[in-house]
């Protein structure tokens, strides 16, 4: 008797592999599943991706069950005579057309009307966001806000947001797994996404990623982003538009009574709100979403390169580095707000840059350490990074290589790029 004469055999051993495997999908949580939708978009394509799934195993199991029984029932049998030969059977042609032809009709008509959905207009009142790709990073505008950031997205939960998607160079793609997308960030042309993150989301936290290949530094053309309720949407919009607003030495933080993560001190910012005699003197800098909440799937492990060194005994001079920034290379590439001579767009703004939780795009923590490397060499830190090395000089046609900044004056100016919060 071989194998297939024992059924109970057989489900037995197919039961002890797919059960595991169906365990394991309930073992962890995955922060960068799109089965986990929380806008309309998300639910959209996730209730599509049912249907199909549904359709497709049906008939995947209604098929594979036709050919085992074929197989079995008909298989080789020695003393057997052969089986009579058939040629042509309309009605059974003429089923088996049909029904797949019934069954694509099933699932058009939702794929269509879904995709009718999210390609829509989006409602006018929304957040509008420019998205901009770059390699091999993210620059974000808020045109009705005025604020240009980079890396770090902040939605107000329960207003839709719409998106405008172009790149500069080549082609990106714009993905928030539980959130929505992807789609594609082309040059000379731009495409819309517009999704509602969940009322009823909280403060939250979630990962973006480019999921088109653009280059070298694909897998680490990432961002974050927050999910904030309205006001304090509104108040991390409006100081973000501020200028720049560097004094040192800093003020003392003062206390957080509302245990929002306000940040007092280095970069107060008087140009927020119009100040009344009851308000201390130090204004409370914008909503910035609290580190102390970050999930741990948005903290970067991206490890450091080994001979990559830095005084860390250095300490690092705010106001001689703000000096520092104003006359040198940073200023080609970097804007910030408020400082004349730094209004460069090839790379990230860095007007708040201080509020930022990570730097070279989602991939290391903006920490003094971190920071400090960067600056000093970001090739070595993030394959094929646009940032020159500026611990290692400027390559000059002319004169070779010339104007390295020395560590102590990376760290005067990691210190002052940190005190603009
Ligand atoms: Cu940008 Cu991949």
């Amino acid at each position: 008797m071989n194998w297939i004469h024992r059924p109970r055999w057989l489900t037995r051993a197919t039961l002890t592999a797919v059960l595991p495997l169906a365990l394991v999908a309930c073992g962890q949580q995955y922060p960068n599943t799109t089965f986990s939708p929380h806008t309309e978009f998300g639910r959209a394509i996730d209730g599509l991706w049912d249907r199909l799934l549904f359709w497709g195993v049906l008939v995947f199991v209604l098929v594979e069950l036709a050919l085992v029984f074929i197989v079995v029932k008909y298989r080789r049998r020695d003393a057997a005579p052969e089986p009579e030969h058939v040629h042509g059977h309309t009605v059974l042609e003429i089923t088996w057309t049909l029904i797949p032809a019934v069954i694509l009709v099933i699932i058009a008509i939702p794929t269509v009307k879904t995709i009718m959905r999210t390609e829509a207009p989006a409602p006018a009142n929304a957040l509008q966001v420019k998205v901009i790709g770059h390699q091999w990073w993210w620059e974000f505008q808020y045109p009705q806000y005025g604020v240009t950031t980079a890396n770090e997205l902040y939605l107000p939960s329960g207003r839709t947001a719409s998106f405008s998607l172009t790149s500069v160079d080549v082609l990106h793609s714009f993905w928030i797994p539980q959130l929505g997308g992807k789609r594609d960030l082309i040059t000379n042309h731009e495409n819309h996404l517009w999704f509602t993150p969940d009322s009823a989301l909280g403060p939250n936290a979630w990962n973006g990623f480019c999921a088109e290949f653009c280059g070298s530094s694909h897998a680490n053309m990432r961002f974050r982003v927050f999910t904030v309720s309205a006001p304090d949407f509104e108040s991390w919009a409006a100081h973000q538009a501020s200028a720049a607003v560097f004094a040192a030495p800093p003020a003392a933080a003062p206390a957080d009574s509302a245990g929002r993560g306000r940040r007092g001190g280095a970069g107060t910012n008087v140009s927020a709100a119009p100040q009344t005699p009851a308000q201390p003197a130090v204004m409370p800098v914008g909503y910035s979403f609290p580190r102390e909440q970050l999930p741990a799937y948005t903290k970067p492990t991206t490890p450091l390169p080994k001979d990559l060194v830095f005084d860390a005994t250095l300490v690092g001079d705010a106001e001689r580095g703000r000096a520092k920034f104003a006359v040198s290379a940073c200023i080609g590439c970097h804007t910030i707000k408020g400082t004349p001579t730094a209004i460069g767009t090839t790379g990230p703004n860095l007007t708040h840059v201080g509020s930022r939780t990570t730097i070279g795009a989602g991939l290391f923590p903006n920490d003094a350490q971190h920071l400090r490397l960067w600056v000093k060499d970001a090739q070595a830190m993030k394959p094929g990074a646009k940032m020159l090395p500026m611990g290692l000089g400027i390559p000059d046609a002319m004169t070779g290589v010339k104007g390295a900044l020395t560590d102590q004056q990376i760290a005067d100016i990691v210190a002052y790029l940190l005190a603009l919060k």
